[in-house]
């Protein structure tokens, strides 16, 4: 486990250090080096049936249901391809979604007749949840900035039986000039440098690395955020939320963003031990108190990948 963890930048590994209590470092080096957490999501109709539990326990994934969504279980154990044979996963009615990014997509809370954007929303795995929460009904736009990624957002929908989204393709700071102050609810899934998901067994995720990259990111998360605050309505809401550690590319990002006024912190109720708030401190830099408000996930913790979401309201 030690050898895995070497093999990543040094400066990442001072940080991970300075920035996790020694519990939560322990878990992140292990998901790092062995497996890391899998979760799947109902999207049948109905509640999640006790036979689909059952196949899962047959295939030997361990499925613990989650206590704060009745369509999520965790499975503790095996691997995606254990799911992936399954009939229900073929068709569609079983799906392999992180827990953490099901969550970040529940905070939205959009609702059946609402108008809501997902800003960066390929491959779709979130808009796909969305749309679930909408019951189908209401405006739901996805937009993504690579046409690539689009194409597979397309079959991913398709996969799942999701019709009736609206697709785009662009860049999500221009789309704020021709749709202002346009949906009650905006998800920003940020485009990031991904430290909550780097596994021993991919490392081209981190080999580009570095401190430079992450402040090059957050200064388009940034703009990003402040175009979604454009977008969505008085009274509206935003989700930002990222698959990162890097504090300048999660707190800093949501600080910069409330310091004009517009938008306030609206706080998450944590779900689970992996959940801590964010922080207020990092380096020589403070943010307000309200950080706490945000949340970030543990790697490796209570079958969570390593995430941070926030919750902003348009004052
Ligand atoms: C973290 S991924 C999104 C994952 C997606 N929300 C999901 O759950 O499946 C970030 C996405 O942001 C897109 N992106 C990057 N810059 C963008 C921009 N300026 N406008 C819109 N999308 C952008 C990337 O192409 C990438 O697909």
């Amino acid at each position: 486990m030690t050898d895995a963890w070497s093999t990543l930048p040094e400066a990442f590994c001072a940080r991970a250090a300075q920035l996790l209590p020694p519990a939560a470092l322990h878990a992140f080096k292990q998901a790092f080096a062995h497996q890391p957490p899998m979760a799947v999501r109902w999207n049948g109709p109905g509640p999640l049936p006790d036979d689909v539990l059952g196949a899962l326990a047959t295939a030997g994934v361990a499925p613990r249901p989650m206590s704060w969504f009745a369509d999520g279980v965790h499975c503790d154990t095996g691997d995606r391809s254990m799911v992936r044979a399954l009939p229900v996963h073929a068709d569609g009615t079983l799906v392999l979604q992180a827990a953490s990014s099901m969550f970040a997509a529940l905070c939205v809370e959009a609702q059946p007749g609402e108008d809501v954007l997902d800003v960066c929303a390929a491959p779709g795995g979130k808009t796909a949840l969305l749309h679930r929460s909408m019951q189908g009904r209401g405006r739901l736009v996805a937009n993504d900035l690579s046409r690539a990624r689009i194409a597979r957002l397309r079959d991913q929908l398709e996969a799942l039986h999701v019709d009736g989204v609206q697709i785009l393709t662009g860049d999500g700071v221009s789309l704020a000039r021709d749709l202002p102050e346009c949906f009650d609810r905006v998800l920003v899934d940020a485009p990031c440098s991904g430290e909550g998901r780097w596994h021993v067994g991919q490392p081209h995720d981190w080999q580009s690395w570095s401190l430079s990259t992450v402040r090059g990111l957050a200064k388009r998360q940034r703009t990003l955020l402040k175009a979604a605050t454009d977008m969505v309505r008085p009274g509206g809401v935003i989700v930002y939320s990222t698959c990162t550690l890097a504090p300048e590319e999660n707190e800093g990002v949501v600080a910069d963003a409330c310091k004009d006024g517009r938008l306030t912190i609206d706080p998450i109720t944590p779900v689970s031990e992996a959940m801590v708030p964010g922080v207020c401190r990092w380096g020589d830099v403070s943010w307000p108190d309200a950080m706490a408000g945000t949340c970030r996930i543990h790697h490796g913790v209570d079958g969570f990948t390593g995430f941070f979401v926030a919750r902003l309201r348009r004052t």
